[in-house]
């Protein structure tokens, strides 16, 4: 390990902040109070007597979607609650069949194309939808849900654009009405270790906050499918990180979960972003996406967040957050020192993996019927991730209130009506975005798409 990896390393945090002159550090001055801690503190056992059964569909069953019902079962047991996988659906039958023989789910309650969420979510007695498809979906499938009064656990992100951020929010405040409850993959949130951090970092003991830094660094490239399938859609959706419609890239798709942290310590999200970024190692594969970008966003009150991400073969690699106050400095995971380099926190409790306690946190508030919609906090942290892109792809400075109103949509028009009416066929690929030949805010906008094969 050499040293800047020391430095950013999730057991490291550093210890020697950069220098922030007096108006910045002002500047920054009301940002300590201004967070609210979104930690969700359940029993893990409930009073028998409020015990309904939990019976989960699960949307999308790849690798996560697989996962999260493991993870669900297993939080079922922990809760002490009857909980069962009573459907699956996913866009390939034998994805579904799959997932089906693995969650001892009937042939009959397997279902498979656009429209299986929709029949998924048909079954008596559905009251848990685990949504794990590829982000471009989720916006349709997460106000389908909402809309059949299903609670749901949301994979992050859950748009790649405006339009669909826009229906996530609207969706948020009818699940809110409806008093169902949402938790979010975003599973930092649902960490001892993360909340009993922050928690201090939020009562101040780091002073006011001044800057942040996130990052989202492999040491390695993502996974490239290849060209799966007969249409553009078939081969899109089965190599679906490539194609921004599908994945948001990147900063959308995984930075997303180092965003939030921010946002959450930030207790909001920022106004205004710039950046850069490029297609280093792709090369001439199949595809959209950049493999790294750079941003700085600012929030409301002057604090800035310094994020990096990326999927390249390098050496350095580091997934983790740090904080920077006038009286300190922290690692959000885990601990907090003073200006002098003393610990003022470490967490010293057995680590927790969020994945089984967010379904636990979940069936709690089902079962107590107690507040809990993580809906809006991982759409202010999609969107952010989405200002961000959208600011280093054009090269130009970007700012909330453009990219939450942006009317650039993506994906086919049918994601942001009904997906589940999607068919197999034709859609355009665009040419890896340009700075400066790229610009989703003109009007119209500039999008340069590739030439037909
Ligand atoms: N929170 C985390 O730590 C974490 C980790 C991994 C993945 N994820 C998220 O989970 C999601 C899925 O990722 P993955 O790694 O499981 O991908 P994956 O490719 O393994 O699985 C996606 C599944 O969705 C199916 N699908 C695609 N379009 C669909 C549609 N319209 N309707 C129904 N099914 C559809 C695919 O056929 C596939 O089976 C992503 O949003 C990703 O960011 C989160």
């Amino acid at each position: 390990m050499n040293e800047s990896t020391k430095h950013h390393d999730s057991q490291n945090p550093m210890k020697e902040p950069s220098p922030i002159s007096r108006r910045q550090f002002l500047k920054g001055a009301s940002v300590a109070t201004a967070g609210t801690v979104a930690a969700v503190q359940f029993p893990s056992v409930v009073h028998a007597q409020a015990k309904q059964p939990m019976n989960a569909v699960i949307i999308g069953v790849g690798g996560r979607g697989s996962g999260a019902g493991g993870n669900f079962l297993e939080a079922g047991k922990t809760v002490g609650v009857d909980a069962k996988i009573v459907a699956v659906a996913d866009i390939f039958p034998s994805q579904a069949r799959g997932a089906g023989a693995r969650f001892n789910v009937p042939d009959d309650k397997c279902f498979s194309g656009f429209d299986a969420y929709r029949r998924a979510l048909e079954v008596p007695g559905v009251n848990y939808a685990v949504l794990a498809t590829p982000p471009g979906f989720r916006p349709a499938h997460f106000k389908a849900c909402v809309e059949a009064g299903k609670n749901i656990f949301t994979e992050k992100p859950v748009a790649v654009d405006g339009p669909g951020a826009r229906i996530m929010y609207e969706a948020y405040e009818l699940a809110k009405k409806k008093g169902l409850k949402v938790a979010a993959g975003t599973q930092r949130r649902h960490e001892a270790n993360y909340n009993e951090t922050i928690k201090r970092i939020q009562d101040g003991m780091i002073g006011d906050i001044v800057t942040l830094r996130a990052y989202w660094v492999n040491g390695g490239p993502i996974w490239h499918r290849g060209e799966r399938g007969e249409t553009a859609l078939e081969k899109q959706v089965s190599n679906w990180y490539h194609y921004i419609w599908l994945s948001g890239d990147h900063i959308t798709e995984q930075h997303v979960h180092n965003l939030d942290v921010c946002n959450w310590i930030m207790g909001g999200h920022p106004v205004k972003c710039w950046g850069q970024g490029s297609r280093q190692q792709l090369g001439s594969k199949s595809g959209e996406i950049w493999d790294n970008f750079d941003v700085e966003f600012e929030y409301a009150n002057g604090a800035r967040m310094f994020s990096y991400c990326g999927q390249i073969k390098r050496n350095w690699a580091s997934v983790s957050e740090a904080v920077h106050g006038s009286n300190g400095s922290a690692n959000p995971a885990n601990t907090i020192l003073s200006r002098s380099g003393k610990t003022l926190f470490r967490f010293r409790e057995k680590f927790v993996s969020g994945y089984v306690q967010e379904h636990v946190d979940l069936i709690n508030a089902i079962l107590t019927d107690t507040e809990l919609n993580e809906a809006k906090n991982v759409t202010d942290s999609t969107l952010t991730s989405i200002m961000g892109r959208e600011a280093a792809y054009s090269g130009s400075a970007v700012e909330w209130d453009a990219i939450l109103n942006s009317k650039f949509a993506y994906g086919p028009e049918q994601v942001y009506t009904d997906s589940s009416k999607m068919q197999w066929g034709d859609f355009r690929t665009l040419l890896p975005p340009m700075p400066s030949a790229h610009d989703i805010f003109k009007d119209p906008p500039v999008v340069p798409v590739a030439a037909q094969a």
